[in-house]
Formats: C-alpha cells, sequence, structure tokens
C-alpha cells in the first residue's frame, strides 16, 4: 500500500474540534454493526468534505482504524485542497479509477501519516459516474472496508441534483446529514431525509454546519445547534444532534 501524503490541514477553532469530537464520540456509541457511514448534504457547498475529512482524522488519531472514501467522482476537489500526493511521487490513481479497473483492493488504497488513518480520494472526475456507482464493484469495496476497517466513512455527491446520493445511501449502514445554517430550507432537509429513508439508508444524525452571525436563527430552535460563535467571530462552526436513542 502506497503512503499518501496530506500537506494543507486547516487549523481547527477549539469549539470545532470540541464539537467534532462529540460526533467522534456519539458515532463509537451506534453500535458495532454501524462501519459505513455516508456523509452527505442536500446541496452543493454544506461542509459533506470538511466533516466527512475531519470525522475520519480524529477517529483515525483516536486509535480506530478507519478509511475515509472520496464518493463525489463529479467533482471532488480533495486533492488539490488538502494537498495531497504520494510519497513515491507517481500520480494518484483514486476513487474512479479503482473502481473502472481490476485492481486488488487491498493495493488501491493509500496509508497516510495517521497510523489508524488509510484514505481514497477521488482524482480523476467523470461526467458521468452513475454507472461506477451502480457496478458490483463499488459494492465490493465498501465490503472490503467494512471487514478492514472499524469505519469506512464516505464523502457524497450532493443529494438534490442526481441519484448518485441515494445509491450510495443504499449501501451504507447511516447517513449523517450536514445542513447549512440558515442556508437549507427545512423541505429540502424533509426531501433528504426522505430520499436516505428511501435508499434504506438510516439517518445517525443531522450536523449543523457553517453558522455564521446571530442566535436567532430557525435551525437552532429546531435542530438544537449549539452557538459558537462569539469568541472567533464569522467563522464557521459545526454542532450534532441526534435522532432518537443517541443525543448529543
Ligand atoms: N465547519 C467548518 N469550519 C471551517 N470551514 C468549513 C466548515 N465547513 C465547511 N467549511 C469550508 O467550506 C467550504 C465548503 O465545504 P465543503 O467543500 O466541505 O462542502 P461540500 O458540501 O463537500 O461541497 P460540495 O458539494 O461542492 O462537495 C470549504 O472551503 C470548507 O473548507
Ligand atoms: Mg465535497
Amino acid at each position: 500500500m502506497q503512503k499518501l501524503t496530506i500537506k494543507n490541514n486547516p487549523e481547527l477553532p477549539y469549539a470545532v474540534e470540541e464539537a467534532l469530537n462529540r460526533l467522534r464520540i456519539n458515532i463509537s456509541f451506534l453500535g458495532k454493526d454501524i462501519k459505513k457511514i455516508m456523509v452527505v448534504s442536500t446541496n452543493p457547498n454544506e461542509g459533506k468534505s470538511f466533516v466527512a475529512m475531519q470525522l475520519w482524522r480524529q477517529m483515525a488519531e483516536a486509535g480506530t482504524k478507519s478509511i475515509l472514501i472520496d464518493a463525489d467522482l463529479r467533482k471532488s476537489i480533495m486533492t488539490e485542497k488538502y494537498g495531497m500526493s504520494l510519497e513515491s511521487g507517481e500520480k494518484i490513481n483514486g476513487t474512479s479509477y479503482v473502481l473502472a479497473n481490476d485492481i486488488p483492493f487491498s493495493n488501491s488504497l493509500f496509508h497516510t501519516d495517521i497510523a489508524d488513518g488509510d484514505i481514497l480520494p477521488n482524482s480523476d472526475n467523470v461526467v458521468n459516474p452513475s454507472m461506477l456507482l451502480e457496478n458490483q464493484r463499488f459494492e465490493e469495496l465498501l465490503d472490503y472496508t467494512k471487514d478492514n476497517y472499524r469505519y469506512t466513512f464516505i464523502d457524497s455527491p450532493p443529494l438534490d441534483l442526481v441519484s448518485d446520493g441515494e445509491r450510495i445511501g443504499s449501501l451504507c449502514d447511516g447517513a449523517i446529514l450536514v445542513v447549512r445554517g440558515g442556508v437549507t430550507s427545512k423541505s429540502m432537509v424533509k426531501h433528504s431525509v426522505m430520499q436516505l429513508e428511501r435508499a434504506g439508508c438510516p439517518l445517525l444524525g443531522i450536523i449543523l454546519n457553517r453558522v455564521e452571525g446571530s442566535k436567532g436563527g430557525y435551525y437552532y430552535k429546531k435542530y438544537g445547534g449549539k452557538y459558537y460563535g462569539g469568541h472567533y467571530g464569522k467563522y464557521y462552526s459545526g454542532d450534532s444532534y441526534y435522532y432518537g436513542k443517541k443525543k448529543a
């Protein structure tokens, strides 16, 4: 397995780090059957990739063997944004390559600087990835990671535009829905929840993300988000809220 270096790791404000830490702990309370977790949102730009990446990192740094799979095959920017490169200097052959070619999975995933954190970013975006996601091989990839990692976090495309998200959801044990505070409407969120239900993918929790400004917004009331704004001004914050049995 090749080693991949991640050059750009954002410094997170303490409150965001803490919110992610709570989310990580809550996930570990969900039980041993929850292994493949999709991180999804209704619209683009709500913070799926950010949350998936940070959650994976925290989980792995805590010593829980985890892999992050980038399943946004249309417009992933993960390798550029986080400055990813292979130690060998070779080109990264990411998710779409691995799904399109018949190579052993054990040879296709990448180690990182984090001992318990492996990764498969997507490096070549494709115009119509539905075929790749619908193919049996995608299911086999997730079966492989299920058997070899405690958690598989799957960074997904948004649910609104195409059916990719539902396909991914149908193969996962649960989804974390990232909602951009003050931007995504209640009816949009409801629709996404319905789509996940239709895919047979249990909703594990909702993250109120990218919250800015005042405390008065609707989402605070509805989803119980927490106000972190004070000490880091306009920066984003994240908080988690669990449905049903588990509550942050
Ligand atoms: N809680 C947060 N704290 C700091 N920055 C954040 C946070 N959430 C998102 N961001 C930033 O906001 C931008 C959009 O986030 P991100 O790329 O994760 O969204 P996305 O839902 O994956 O978008 P897309 O649908 O295009 O894949 C990025 O620059 C990301 O770094
Ligand atoms: Mg993304």
